[in-house]
């Protein structure tokens, strides 16, 4: 039987593990131009918060006994496309389960000879691109700009860093705790790190922050937001620490510092660039290759733990991406 994780009832505030089911279904046939797939590794990340309430997104809500959306990477067991055979490795939004049927059309080939295939949920997918159209396209960042980033010991986070130094950018990586804070020194090559936990967000960025990539809204990049540089760009990547109230926030409203700074906010979805995948993955490999890029993972074991891995994320328990080995 094939194991899965559903959503059992929509979570109010912060998810319970009680939201979720683990059920077990009929092995799934693939029929035509399908994939059978043998998942190896779920993904866990924040947007699956997003899927599971109600709330107008940009793609359509879980209905209660859905499985859990997600990318995963797994082998191929049956194939009835012709790209594909038994043995390849593969990446798809096939969710948490452990077997899975998948159009050919919409998965991509894992070269496990490249790198790890894990690296197909991060560095070589969607949080590497995401950092790289994020940072490069929306934030176009110059040599020289000071670049801050949120939520920078994380999936996203821990690489937007290395890619703005890459740029000839100077870097301020905001993360909560000491340990994390050594990550973004001793492994990300942050120029400065700042604990949002203890220590002021705004004593860091004297001369003004030219690009800031936002992982988090609320408090922190209220912070920031008041020490902008003259044509700062602010990247809207996520809001994570918004994302289980129940109700919106109360903050203060900064958008005239937008006139102030000639500043633009942009938020932006990285399938925008699906188009560009092909350019982005190439570079991202060269650079992982070349030892420039560097990535943690916190790999958790079992998907009976996908729930208790996906909350403790929530919670900044990770230390890089967080994935679910089967
Ligand atoms: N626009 C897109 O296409 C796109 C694509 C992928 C991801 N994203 C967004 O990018 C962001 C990062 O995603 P990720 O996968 O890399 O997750 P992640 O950073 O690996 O994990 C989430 C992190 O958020 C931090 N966090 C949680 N609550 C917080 C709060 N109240 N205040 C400050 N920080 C908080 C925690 O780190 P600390 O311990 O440091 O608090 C936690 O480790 C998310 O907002 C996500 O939605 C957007």
């Amino acid at each position: 039987m094939n194991r899965r994780v559903t959503l059992a009832a929509r979570p109010n505030g912060m998810p319970k593990e009680s939201d979720f089911a683990l059920d077990e279904a009929r092995d799934p046939e693939p029929g035509p131009a399908e994939v059978l797939i043998r998942n190896r590794f779920l993904s866990v990340d924040p947007y699956q918060r997003g899927r599971m309430s109600e709330s107008r997104s940009y793609a359509q809500s879980l209905q209660i006994g859905d499985v859990i959306t997600s990318q995963s990477v797994g082998e191929v067991v049956e194939s009835n496309d012709a790209r594909f055979g038994a043995g390849d490795w593969v990446v798809g939004q096939t969710g948490w389960l452990e077997l899975a049927v998948a159009r050919g059309g919409a998965l991509r080939k894992v070269d496990p000879s490249v790198a790890p295939p894990t690296t197909a949920l991060h560095v070589l997918g969607t949080t590497g691109l995401t950092a790289y159209f994020g940072l490069f396209d929306v934030g176009e960042p110059v040599a020289g700009d000071l670049v801050v980033v949120s939520a920078a010991a994380g999936a996203v986070g821990q690489l937007v860093g290395q890619l703005a130094r890459l740029a000839g950018c100077r870097t301020v990586g905001i993360a909560g705790g000491e340990e994390k804070k050594r990550l973004l020194l001793e492994e990300y090559g942050y120029d400065v790190a700042i604990d949002y936990k203890s220590e002021d967000v705004g004593a860091v960025c004297p001369g003004g922050v030219n690009v800031y990539f936002d992982n988090v809204g609320g408090k922190i990049s209220d912070a920031v937001q008041l020490r902008l540089a003259l044509g700062a760009r602010i990247v809207i990547c996520g809001q994570v620490s918004q994302y289980n109230n129940v109700q919106p926030e109360l903050a203060p409203r900064l958008t005239a510092l937008l006139i102030v700074f000639r500043a633009r906010m942009e938020g932006f979805i990285v399938s925008d660039y699906a188009h560009r995948f092909d350019e982005a993955l190439p570079r991202l490999a060269q650079w992982l290759h070349d030892g420039k890029l560097r990535y943690r993972e916190d790999v958790v074991e079992g998907i009976e733990n996908a729930p208790r891995a996906f909350i403790g994320m929530l919670n900044g328990e990770n230390r890089g991406k967080t994935i679910v080995a089967i």
